[in-house]
């Protein structure tokens, strides 16, 4: 039997065949546009997502057996707003997670309502970039489109409800609203009085390897696929990561490195930290995760590399980097503000330390490395919490740079083990239809089956110790900038 799985990203929408052995047969990537409407805000229309979902389905499977195809699931940008009306047509364009204009309503519910209070509801404290702030925003802001809201939904459950009819979601991706409560996978009653809404609004909950339908009879003709195909739950993208890249069970890292970059540890029991820096939310594979994540990772390289320097030719730009651990240039990777660890929306991209002698390649390096050391926050979040993290996965755009890898390996102080197959996401989503489908006996059998390791980027004792002490220097930027980013707004 042949899965599709569907990565709704943030830039592009990527699917990916994959047999019932795991192995890819052929994957498709297609773009939509991102709006910036106001400084801080960023928005996507859902029909455009949905419009080239189906359009990538059709090229995915031109060539295939198309009677095959026996199941659909996601991995989808988490967070974002999609509200609808009671003939379910989108009412506003989707708020994402990275937008940042809701420090109003995220005052109110850190320190009104309180962060202890959030965090018995839900696990979680609130950062902008959370769906209730935004359902308080819109509340606040939009009083008129709240009143005719009636569905509640996230990115990829839209393009689910669009394929089969049903108002689904699953623990990953729920888990980031702030209005569900983690630990027993259910909907947050408490939270649902806060932001106004009632349990109705919200999607039916389901684990993310669970199906929640089938295709609706017009949707399969249209694609040619039968109507028996299964539409399975799916998860939050940095959960669907893990299952690709076989972060499941207990105590398994991975990083990914995407338009937003992430750390995401497996755990087999719920936990929170006492300051709810890291994310506690559901897994995928049936159990919880703790998760840091930075707002721009590959995408302060693309911004540096496609609007500053102008080239494609990201290869050739880190060519030019040679001295690693002696960088005298820094830079602050917090283009749109800032998540974990800092939780600091107002925060801002910044270079520092440039002399007249500082060249490109110094500067690529930095943006490189500024990534890096803003991970390695996260990193040290963990570890604080008694976490020992020896060894990470790797995913996303960024992973396909080994000189990232090295700096990653070197920076955190650990082995990077490379896979197969760095689909992230995409493949996680093949391998979560895969399993409601039967063909493996669950999410962390599938992934014992599929996931390959193929190299390990080893740290490199002298290296380590560079970067340990240019990281000390990087950690005092951002406290002397803090201020300063307040009175440039
Ligand atoms: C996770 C997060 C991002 C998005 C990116 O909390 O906000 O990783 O899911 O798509």
């Amino acid at each position: 039997m042949l899965y599709i799985g569907v990565d709704l990203g943030t830039s592009a929408v990527k699917l990916l065949l994959m047999d019932g052995e795991g192995k890819i047969q052929n994957i498709v990537s297609k773009e939509y546009p991102l709006y910036f409407p106001n400084p801080g805000w960023s928005e996507q229309k859902p029909e455009d997502w949905y419009t080239q979902v189906m359009e990538g389905i059709k090229e995915l499977i031109r060539d295939a057996d198309k009677s095959q195809v026996a199941g659909i699931s996601f991995g989808g940008q988490m967070h974002g707003l999609v509200i609808l009306d009671e003939k379910d047509e989108v009412i506003r364009p989707a708020i994402l997670w990275n937008d940042g204009r809701t420090t109003e309503e995220c005052d109110y519910l850190n320190n009104v309502i309180g962060k202890e209070k959030l965090s018995e509801y839900t696990a979680n404290i609130s950062f902008t970039g959370f769906t209730a702030p935004k359902i308080l925003w819109v509340k606040n802001k939009e009083p008129e489109n709240f009143a005719r809201i009636k569905k509640i939904m996230l990115p990829k459950d839209y393009i689910a409800y669009k394929l089969s009819g049903v108002h689904c979601t699953d623990v990953s991706d729920a888990s980031g609203m702030l209005i569900f409560d983690v630990k027993n996978r259910c909907w947050s009653k408490e939270m649902c009085e806060i932001c106004g809404i009632t349990e109705d609004q919200l999607a039916k909950v389901y684990e993310s390897y669970e199906a929640v339908g089938t295709l609706l009879p017009a949707v399969a003709k249209e694609l040619g696929i039968p109507e028996s195909c299964k539409v399975v739950a799916g998860a939050g993208d940095n959960a669907a990561a893990a299952v690709g890249t076989g972060t499941v069970g207990d105590g398994n890292c991975n990083i990914s490195l995407g338009t937003s970059g992430t750390i995401f540890i497996s755990s087999e029991k719920f936990g929170v930290d006492k300051f709810n820096a890291l994310h506690a939310f559901a897994h995928a594979d049936g159990h919880y995760h703790l998760m840091g994540c930075m707002l721009s990772a590959a995408s302060c390289n693309k911004w540096w590399m496609d609007e500053i320097i102008g080239t494609k030719d990201y290869g050739a730009q880190q060519k030019a980097i040679e001295k690693l651990g002696e960088n005298h240039v820094y830079f602050l990777p917090y283009l749109m503000g800032e998540r974990s660890p800092i939780n600091d929306p107002l925060a801002r991209g910044t270079f520092i330390g440039l002399t007249m002698d500082s060249t490109r390649a110094d500067m690529t390096q930095a943006v490189l490395e500024g990534v890096a050391f803003a991970l390695r926050d996260s990193f040290e979040v963990a570890k604080a919490l008694g976490i020992n993290i020896e060894r990470t996965k790797i995913c996303g755009g960024g992973a396909k740079s080994p000189l990232w890898k090295k700096m990653i390996a070197n920076i955190l102080n650990v082995k990077v083990d490379v896979i197969e197959s760095e689909e992230g996401p995409a493949l996680g989503g093949a391998m979560l239809a895969a399993v409601a489908c039967g063909e493996f006996a669950g999410v962390e059998d599938a992934a014992a089956k599929i996931v390959k390791i193929v190299d390990t980027v080893e740290p490199e004792a002298g290296l380590v110790e560079k970067y340990e002490a240019r990281y000390q220097q990087f950690k005092e930027i951002y406290p002397a900038c803090k201020e300063l980013f307040r009175k440039i707004q």
